[in-house]
């Protein structure tokens, strides 16, 4: 965790009052800002409302929406709605696992990729669907993601 992120996030710890109501929330604001809860930030939260520093992190842990982990520089999400998966999502998945050692919910050692399995992104006629930070790309084939994945350093 570099110092402005720690910075940051003790900014929105003392944003709020010292009520154990406010644990969710706390941490909602630090995954917003930052993209992730460092642990150093963890053990600010349970410090600052008093309660154990094990709770916070089986919040942090339970659900998927916060990491703990910063971001990658882009963000891969690949479809696994029905209409994706019967067309061949899981392969997609598998290739990048093979070709940047990463699985989904991790970003990859030099931080260039974050990857994330998600729901039904709206287009299904186009299946398989990947997206990378705003773009779509439907039609996907495990040799048609690697070659756009090369194009985001
Ligand atoms: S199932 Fe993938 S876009 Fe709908």
């Amino acid at each position: 965790m570099n110092d402005e992120d720690l910075l940051k996030a003790n900014q929105i710890i003392s944003g709020f009052d010292r009520d154990s109501n406010s644990l969710i929330h706390i941490l909602q604001e630090i995954q917003a800002k930052l993209g992730y809860v460092p642990q150093e930030s963890q053990r600010e939260v349970a410090d600052y409302l008093g309660v154990p520093v094990s709770k916070v992190f089986g919040i942090v842990s339970f659900y998927n929406f916060f990491k703990i982990n910063p971001p990658g520089r882009h963000q891969v999400h690949v479809c696994m709605g029905t209409a994706c998966y019967v067309k061949g999502a899981e392969k997609l998945i598998e290739k990048i696992k093979a070709e940047f050692k990463i699985r989904p919910g991790e970003t990859t050692a030099d931080h260039r990729f974050s990857l994330e399995e998600v729901r039904c992104i709206g287009c299904c006629a186009i299946g398989p669907v990947i997206t990378v930070d705003e773009d779509v790309y439907g039609g996907m084939t495990p040799e048609k993601v690697s070659a756009i994945l090369k194009k985001y350093e």
